[in-house]
């Protein structure tokens, strides 16, 4: 089964966005198969964002994914990479469609409430890079 691997950022968890965010993928009816609030690292952030590393914006996004406990999660179901993205809405905020996370709660680009992976791939590589293993449960809810 497809997982993904979801991020909410230091803005969400300090306005108090974390439990409404787990309710829009449970109500959606995906899986939490991992989940951790942590504190990140300089090194885990540049890496996670290496892609963007030579954007202007680059030194101020990791500044901000390292300023506060973010809350790391991966999410399973059908077709979910693709589906996380359209509950989450797209980067900018102030263009996301209403009724997305990011519509509905998000102000500026640089404080966008959540993190998504973009690809199958992407999300394999972000899964190992954010959880070991043993941190993941492997679960089926009855339905
Ligand atoms: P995310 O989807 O997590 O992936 C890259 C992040 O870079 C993006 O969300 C934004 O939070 C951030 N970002 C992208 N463009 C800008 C920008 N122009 N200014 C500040 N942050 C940006």
């Amino acid at each position: 089964m497809e997982r993904t691997f979801i991020m909410i950022k230091p803005d969400g968890v300090q306005r108090h966005l974390t439990g409404e965010i787990i309710h829009r993928f449970e109500r959606k009816g995906f899986t939490l198969v991992g989940l951790k609030m942590m504190q990140v690292s300089r090194e885990l952030a540049e890496t996670h964002y290496s892609v963007h590393q030579e954007r202007p914006f680059f030194k101020g996004l990791v500044d901000f994914i390292t300023s506060a406990p973010v809350i790391a999660m991966v999410w399973e179901g059908e077709n979910v990479v693709s589906a996380a993205r359209n509950l989450i809405g797209q980067t900018n905020p102030t263009t996301a469609d209403p009724g997305s996370i990011r519509g509905d709660f998000g102000v500026s680009i640089g404080r966008n409430l959540i993190h998504g992976s973009d690809a199958i791939e992407t999300a394999q590589t972000e899964i190992a890079l954010w959880f070991v293993e043993d941190e993941l449960v492997d679960w089926k809810p009855v339905r």
